[in-house]
């Protein structure tokens, strides 16, 4: 089976295809790299990976002669795609239908989709409920969902927010930002600490992406919330997790987050087709804490 992973040089890109690569895949990365090769430097060894520079937006060279295709290129986060609201909509949407135009039916595509659609609603968000996009990266993310979810032989997994340690950082995660700022800064501070999201861990991710390849005939044509109900978590939840490692100071502003979004997510639809995360927001914490006292910061929101 010959597997492309789209944006395999990213957060969640490398640690899926090194877990690949351990299940003895033969797997191609396409990458333009915007993020910087060493991430990814340690696998360019590895005989069963290709590596390859490329910009999906202009397609993919190629493509027929892959079985399966993770597509996780794109302009991930709220911050980078409110910095770069073009890129969001010419990589997240254009460059998908692209890669959706170009493939045959017979060709696997999982997609990483987003629970940040479910936007403000406040209420249990199931799969079913009508999605309420409130950012750039929300809106982009379900275009591209609707794009990929049109051709049959498809899943989406709508992943929760993912924390913990990767070869290639992502520090704007709501997790690994609080982390960083309780290390570096000795203090956090909260806009609208009461609001709700959902986490998953990266290996947890990973583990799912798996379970999808594994049992695609099963999942085909549905979209599923990735994630699991005792990691729905309020901001002032993850600050006070982190505060028993860590001292440092807890600030609950009356300002109002730009990022609009407070939702609980049902995760009962992935539960029911056989998967459980199984790493705690304690566990992640834990591994991010160490990673800190020697991790230097960069940024992930160059201009595109
Ligand atoms: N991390 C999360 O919390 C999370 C949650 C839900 C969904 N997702 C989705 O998972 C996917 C991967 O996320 P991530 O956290 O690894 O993000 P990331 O930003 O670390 O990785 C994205 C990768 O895509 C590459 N890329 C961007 N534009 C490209 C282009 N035009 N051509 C080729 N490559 C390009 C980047 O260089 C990067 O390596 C994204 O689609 C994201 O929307 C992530």
């Amino acid at each position: 089976m010959k597997i492309l992973v789209t944006g395999g040089a990213g957060y969640k890109g490398i640690k899926l295809t090194t877990r690949l690569l351990e299940e003895g895949y033969k797997v191609t990365v396409v990458d333009n790299f915007m993020y910087g090769y060493e991430p990814i430097m340690f696998l360019a060894e590895n005989k069963n990976l290709e590596i390859v520079k490329q910009d999906i937006r202009y397609g993919i060279e190629n493509l027929s002669k892959f079985d399966v295709i993770f597509h996780l290129a794109g302009i991930s986060g709220f911050p980078a795609c409110a910095a770069n609201p073009s890129s969001a909509e010419l990589i997240n949407v254009r460059a998908t239908q692209l890669l959706v135009d170009e493939l045959s039916k017979d060709q696997i595509l999982i997609n990483p989709s987003t629970t940040s659609m479910y936007g403000k609603k406040g209420v249990t968000c199931h799969e079913e409920t009508e999605v309420a996009p409130v950012s750039t990266y929300a809106i982009t993310k379900y275009e591209a969902e609707k794009i990929v979810q049109d051709r049959e032989n498809s899943v989406s997994l709508r992943f929760a927010t993912v924390f913990g340690v990767a070869p290639k950082m992502r520090l704007d995660l709501m997790v690994n930002d609080f982390a960083y700022k309780a290390v570096n800064e000795g203090a956090v501070v909260l806009f609208d600490s009461f609001a709700k999201r959902t986490f998953i861990h990266i290996d947890d991710t990973v583990n799912s992406y798996l379970f999808v390849l594994k049992n695609f005939e099963q999942m085909k044509g549905q979209v599923y919330n990735a994630g699991a109900k005792h990691l729905n978590y309020s901001k002032k939840d993850i600050a006070n997790i982190i505060h028993t490692h860590i001292d440092y100071d807890i600030i609950d502003s009356k300002l109002s987050d730009k990022d609009l979004r407070n939702f609980i997510v049902s995760f009962d639809k992935l539960e029911k087709a056989g998967f459980i995360p199984q790493k705690t927001v304690e566990t992640g914490v834990e591994e991010l804490l160490k990673l800190y006292s020697f991790f230097e910061y960069y940024s992930h929101f160059k201009t595109i």
